[in-house]
């Protein structure tokens, strides 16, 4: 998508993000007040990343919401493109991933698109995508997903079992198809023209393990978005379920309201920085403060534009009379940004040292998760449609 003021591809995103543009471009449907209602009827409750917008649309999460109270139970699929360290922005579809798993007990594949980071990145070797898939896997683990419904896999080490699937979609989707969805030109190496089969595989894995279609939700930021729109194209004509999916926006950097990017070191917090390293990050944020104390106080600040309070409306101040009121005294002038600042530093790195900690705990866990073996994949694929 490309427009005078924000882009957005699955490997750039930029510019001030227009949310009801991206829906009307992408073809995707807002999440509504109706269908919200209709969720909590199904799960019990609404995390607060759907009461607040922050997963804003979808495509088929009623016809899945059906399936589930007809008793056809979905699965889940999300993943990575490892090329370098996790920063928080990532965290957001992951953590929602990991509450849909707990709400509906449902199994999850996470994939590792090695190769696709091999492909995109002129300075990262396979050998290194496929390292930092493995330690990316380790701030997955961390959150907390079931070891027992939770599947990671990288698309290198399983290439045997996956390439069948990924052939069967690389022959329904043309270079004109590629060049629409993603902006890939003649120049680009045709391993990126390949990538996107590799990327819709997932989503008919379990149909192919269980021998029948089983419906799939795949949540993630809607940079991802073109793929799977290619995938609900060609899926239905092998004979699958379209796959359903469920959009987020972007956590921002720190230094202005866009996505949080690994490429901008000082703006994106790493889940493996310091507590020193949080701090300073944290300090350099852009705010929506006043330029003196006195005006701060005199007229308020402007919570709106303020990157800090993104983070807190996105992930450290889930709780609404917690949010509610740190936003009235900004707008009062009762609070100073430093003060503000200091607050989101102890939180983020209250949350990073526990994270961190875990992190450390899931290299002794990661076999629990990790298909690594094309022949254990293949043997749970033995069972033919
Ligand atoms: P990747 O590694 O770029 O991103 C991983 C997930 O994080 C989301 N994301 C963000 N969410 C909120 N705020 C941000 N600032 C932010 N930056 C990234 C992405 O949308 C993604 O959900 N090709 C994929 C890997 C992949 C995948 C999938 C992702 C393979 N299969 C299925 C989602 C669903 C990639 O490179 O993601």
């Amino acid at each position: 998508m490309k427009e005078k003021s924000f882009e957005i591809t699955p490997w750039k995103v930029s510019g001030d993000i227009d949310y009801d543009r991206v829906i009307r471009e992408f073809g995707v449907s807002r999440i509504d007040e109706n269908l919200l209602k209709r969720f909590e009827k199904v799960s019990g409750e609404l995390h607060p990343f759907l009461k607040r917008g922050i997963f804003f649309a979808h495509r088929d999460l009623d016809w899945l919401l059906s399936e589930y109270e007809k008793g056809n139970e979905f699965f889940l699929y999300t993943g990575r493109g490892p090329s370098g360290k996790i920063h928080l922005g990532h965290l957001v579809p992951w953590i929602f991933t990991k509450w849909l798993q707990d709400k509906f007990d449902v199994e999850l594949w996470f994939q590792m698109t090695d190769d696709e980071k091999f492909y995109f990145n002129e300075k990262l070797s396979l050998e290194e995508t496929n390292r930092l898939a493995y330690e990316n896997a380790l701030d997955v683990i961390a959150l907390g997903f079931n070891p027992k419904k939770t599947i990671i896999f990288t698309d290198t080490d399983l290439a045997g079992a996956l390439y069948k699937y990924a052939a069967k979609i690389a022959k329904k989707i043309t270079f004109s198809m590629i060049r629409a969805s993603f902006g890939l030109k003649e120049s680009s190496n045709i391993g990126q023209i390949f990538f996107t089969s590799m990327q819709a595989v997932p989503a008919i894995l379990k149909s192919e393990i269980e021998g029948r279609n089983v419906p799939c939700l795949i949540p993630h930021a809607i940079d991802q978005d073109p793929h799977f729109r290619l995938a609900r194209d060609v899926l239905p004509k092998l004979g699958y379920y379209k796959p359903a999916s469920i959009q987020s926006g972007f956590l921002p950097g720190l230094q202005k309201v866009e996505k949080m990017s690994a490429s901008n070191e000082s703006s994106a917090i790493f889940t493996t920085d310091s507590e020193e390293e949080v701090r300073a990050k944290v300090m350099k944020a852009f705010t929506g403060g006043r330029i003196s104390v006195e005006e701060q106080r005199k007229y308020g600040g402007n919570p709106d534009i303020c990157s800090v309070y993104q983070y807190y409306y996105m992930l450290f101040m889930l709780d609404d009379s917690e949010l509610n009121n740190i936003r009235g005294k900004c707008l009062k002038g009762e609070i100073m940004c430093g003060e503000c600042k200091e607050i989101l530093i102890n939180k983020i790195n209250n949350f990073l040292k526990e994270h961190q900690r875990k992190r450390e705990e899931a290299r002794k866990e990661i076999d629990k998760y990790i298909i690594s073996e094309d022949s254990d994949l293949k043997k749970l694929l033995a069972k033919k449609r």
